[in-house]
């Protein structure tokens, strides 16, 4: 069986640690692709990881470059491309700069790549898919934003820490734009098959959700820099059921049109990830409250796409 070929564009802090996790899991061939001044750094990066192939036993290619032509034919392309936000930045404050980059990579990837599955990470991420979307023309399935992977693993993780047990054991879902009025799902939380509030109070369980939300800032605040490990981890989770067809069902950035009545845009839903794309979106019930936190935080994806629109 041929292996999978994986394009990262932008070989910064979260390409290439996406690098690192494809490859030690073996998931493809990886190309890091940067701009030009970059060259360097970008090769650099990319034979580094190659030599420690030999010490982790990963076999696969690994080519850093500036030539869109080394994409050529990807299964899967991430977009990192793009500034990350300073402490006191919003990922909103990323947009006219972000469309810009994320534009002129995407026209690139289509042109070179134009059957593959795009994952795009750049912030603002649910108006950076749109964007993609739209530049690249490829079908709504084809685009994908990861927002939902990363949220809900903090969220996991701020569980397992108040409970003192095993992060395996948490199950989450998360929902809405990828913003600090994400919708991280209490009633449909389990801790081994135990719903969460029997195990946490819920005044405990307010305030790890709105640590969750607010988990980007507390990195940036912490390194004064945008956090990288746990989001290449969510890229890889869903770069994972893509090639290898597991057909997961993780929170990301999908196309809703009649699905949960959002008319047209990206936001954070159940996905059925797989070698087609987003195979299928899962519509849960929600109620009277869940459903007015989810339509708040899509009224913001949808301003944030308007703003897209006036630019592209
Ligand atoms: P970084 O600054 O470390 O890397 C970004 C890279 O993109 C740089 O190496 C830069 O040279 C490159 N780049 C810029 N313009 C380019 C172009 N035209 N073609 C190719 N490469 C280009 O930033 P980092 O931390 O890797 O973050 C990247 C983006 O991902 C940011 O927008 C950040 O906000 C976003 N992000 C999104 C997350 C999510 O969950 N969706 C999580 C973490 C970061
Ligand atoms: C995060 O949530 C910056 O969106 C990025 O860490």
């Amino acid at each position: 069986m041929q292996r999978a070929k994986l394009s990262i564009i932008g070989a910064g802090a979260v390409g290439a640690t996406c690098a690192h996790w494809a490859a030690a899991k073996e998931l493809a061939d990886v190309v890091l692709i940067d701009i030009p001044d970059k060259l360097g750094m970008t090769q650099g990066r990319a034979l580094d990881l190659a030599e420690a192939a030999p010490v982790e036993g990963f076999d696969v290619k690994i080519t850093g470059t500036d030539d869109y032509k080394d994409t050529a034919g990807s299964d899967v392309v991430v977009i990192t491309a793009g500034i990350p936000r300073k402490p006191g930045m919003s990922r909103d404050d990323l947009v006219q700069t972000n469309v810009r980059i994320v534009r002129q990579v995407t026209e690139q990837v289509a042109a070179s790549s134009p059957d593959a599955i795009l994952i795009v990470v750049s912030n603002p991420l649910d108006a950076m898919v749109y964007t993609a979307h739209r530049v690249s023309c490829f079908p709504h399935w084809r685009v994908v934003g990861q927002a939902g992977c990363l949220d809900v693993a903090r969220y996991c993780t701020f569980i397992a820490m108040e409970i003192g047990c095993s992060v395996e054991d948490v199950r989450a879902l998360l929902m809405g734009g990828h913003g600090d009025d994400m919708v991280p799902l209490v009633r449909y939380t389990t801790v081994s098959g135990i719903p969460v509030t029997q195990l946490i109070p819920a005044d405990k369980l307010e305030e790890i959700v709105q640590r969750a939300r607010m988990g980007g800032g507390e990195i940036v605040k912490l390194m004064g820099s945008s956090a990288y490990y746990a989001p290449a981890a969510g890229v890889i989770q869903m770069v994972e059921s893509i090639v290898r067809d597991k057909k997961r069902i993780l929170p990301c950035a999908g196309y809703c049109d009649k699905e949960y009545r959002v008319g047209g845009y990206f936001v954070g839903v159940p996905c059925v990830l797989g070698t087609k794309g987003v195979e299928r979106i899962i519509e849960i019930e929600l109620d009277a409250e869940e459903r007015q936190m989810f339509e708040s935080s899509v009224s913001h994806v949808k301003e944030l796409c308007k703003l897209v629109d006036g630019m592209l």
